[in-house]
């Protein structure tokens, strides 16, 4: 197949773009060779949000982020590589202006308004985050509460202003008038840019449309890289200066995006972007809320991929200690060949899985909740918003009639090499009652299960202290008798100073 160039949609027409390296940034793009400056950068790490962007697609049935026809999301432009805009639509903040018809948007008027904004470097970021909530509430008629505002500001920093004006800016543009965003012509631009065959760009940028030829190509080239939503690898690059060599994008592959329930399980394709898994995993096992919201930030969850966090296996990604405490299976394809293991089995040593050459990861299966078991997932971390776990825990378990413990799995990150199951400790309450002794049982035992290490994070006595105390919290929230609600386990309401995020019950 030929090469060709990358076309998308940008300030109201197609663009083509040649010559530029595959991992070529969009913020790098758009500030040095479109001359956008308006879009900032910050950390080149995905972490600060001064970057956001917002990519629009033609919007799939079912789509959360749809806006009449357009599927809307935020990403950070600092580590999305320029090939993967290929037939989308990219909106920054010099878009504003003419959606509002040449005044300021009301996310921007807003911010004027309730002074939200002091040196300005974050405000471009914040603005398209606002606007995103903007349209994705104005869609269905909603406004946000200001809890919803600040998990959809979660990925954006402001180091000068504080966060209350501009969460007062974000309730505040609803309240101005109405600026309609006309989705007809992007569309129409979009659907120009349909293609059925695949995208070849350069020597080294291939985004294969079908998982056969995924497969293909994949099996034919096992030395290339397999790039998903680059909120790893893109700082391979920014930070890493690394040269990638050659890729394989999955993100075309609308088969990999699926999420459906079939045969009792829950199948999430390994493109499926980690905010649709999330949203699809938390919908099924509501406790996952907090996790999934405090996972990364909103622009990661829409460019990242579930398959991604768990290909790259570090030892403290969140989903893997989640799914493990779900009995999750992982689909794994080379070539013909389709295969599937246990998540438990996958992961051999410090970043170093099963995947053979020529393989990758096809998708993950869920067990269906099951009558009787009781999950839940804690994640601790430094900062309660947009931080890297210092441990988390997927722990799970069914109660027999007689209270006794019938099935239990506990699974840890950030408490040895890779994710794993706490044996000694699981063996420690399987089958006898769900007491007090038990629990104190299986705590001893986590000792022997785990040698945390001590990094920035945490210390290895801190990381096991922490563990043996979500143990008790789960036990806390699980016991027959008396189990404590939701609310008296919540950070918010022992945050008094917090509380004011949270709606009136
Ligand atoms: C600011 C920031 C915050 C973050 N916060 C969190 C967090 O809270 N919790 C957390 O767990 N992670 C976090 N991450 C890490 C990252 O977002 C996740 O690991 C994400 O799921 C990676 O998915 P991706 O699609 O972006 O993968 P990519 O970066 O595209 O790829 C990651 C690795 O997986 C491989 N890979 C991807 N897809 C496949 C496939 N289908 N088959 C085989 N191999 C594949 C790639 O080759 C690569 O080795 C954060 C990252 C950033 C930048
Ligand atoms: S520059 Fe900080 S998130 Fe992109
Ligand atoms: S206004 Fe200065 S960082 Fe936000």
């Amino acid at each position: 197949m030929n090469s060709r160039a990358i076309r998308f949609f940008h300030r109201g027409q197609v663009v083509s773009v040649e010559g530029a390296a595959p991992t070529r940034t969009v913020l790098d793009w758009l500030r040095e060779d479109a001359r956008c400056s308006g879009t900032k950068e910050g950390c080149n790490e995905g972490d600060c949000g001064a970057c956001t962007v917002v990519v629009g697609e033609l919007a799939a049935p079912g789509d959360a982020a749809a806006v009449r026809g357009l599927s809307l999301r935020t990403v950070n432009a600092c580590i999305q590589f320029l090939p993967t805009l290929d037939g989308k639509a990219l909106f920054t903040v010099e878009d504003l202006k003419d959606i509002a018809g040449g005044a300021l948007h009301p996310a921007q008027q807003a911010m004027v308004d309730c002074h939200g904004s002091q040196c300005g470097f974050c405000t471009p970021g914040f603005v398209m985050s606002l606007w995103s909530a903007y349209e994705h509430h104005s869609a269905c008629a909603s406004t946000p509460s200001r809890q919803q505002l600040a998990d959809e500001l979660s990925g954006n920093l402001c180091r000068c202003t504080g966060y209350r004006p501009i969460l007062d800016a974000g309730q505040r543009m609803f309240e101005q008038p109405r600026a309609e965003f006309d989705t007809a012509p992007v569309i129409a631009a979009l659907r120009s840019l349909q293609r059925a065959e695949s995208l070849v760009y350069g020597a080294a940028f291939h985004a294969p449309r079908t998982l056969d030829e995924l497969a293909t190509l994949r099996a034919a080239k096992p030395q290339a890289k397999i790039l998903a939503g680059s909120t790893d690898m893109g700082l391979w690059v920014t930070k890493g200066l690394r040269d990638l060599g050659e890729l394989i994008h999955v993100g075309e592959v609308a088969e990999l995006k699926q999420i459906e329930e079939r045969d009792g399980m829950l199948h999430i394709g390994s493109a499926a972007s980690l905010e649709d898994a999330w949203r699809a995993l938390a919908a099924r096992w509501p406790a996952l809320e907090d996790v999934w919201l405090r996972f990364a930030s909103p622009p990661i969850r829409n460019a990242g991929t579930m398959g991604g966090n768990v290909a790259n296996g570090s030892p403290i990604g969140d989903s893997p200690p989640v799914l493990m405490a779900l009995a999750a299976r992982i689909v794994l394809r080379q070539g013909a060949r389709v295969r599937t293991m246990a998540l438990r089995d996958f992961y051999v040593d410090y970043m170093k899985n099963r995947l053979e050459p020529g393989e990758f990861v096809q998708g993950i299966e869920v067990p269906l909740p099951q009558p009787g078991w009781q999950m839940r997932a804690y994640k601790i971390s430094k900062r309660f918003d947009c931080d890297i776990s210092a441990l988390c825990g997927g722990l799970a378990l069914q109660l027999a009639d007689d209270g006794t413990v019938a099935g239990v799995r506990l699974a840890f990150g950030g408490m040895a090499a890779t994710v794993r199951h706490a044996e000694r400790a699981e063996a420690a309450v399987l089958g006898k009652p769900w007491t007090q002794a038990s629990v104190d049982a299986a705590k001893a035992a986590l000792g022997e299960d785990f040698e945390p290490l001590t990094d920035m994070r945490a210390s290895a006595e801190y990381r096991l202290q922490v563990a043996r105390n979500l143990l008790q919290r789960f036990w806390l929230e699980t016991r027959r008798e008396n189990p404590l609600p939701a609310s008296a386990l919540s950070v918010w309401s022992v945050m008094p100073h917090q509380t004011n995020l949270k709606e009136p019950a």
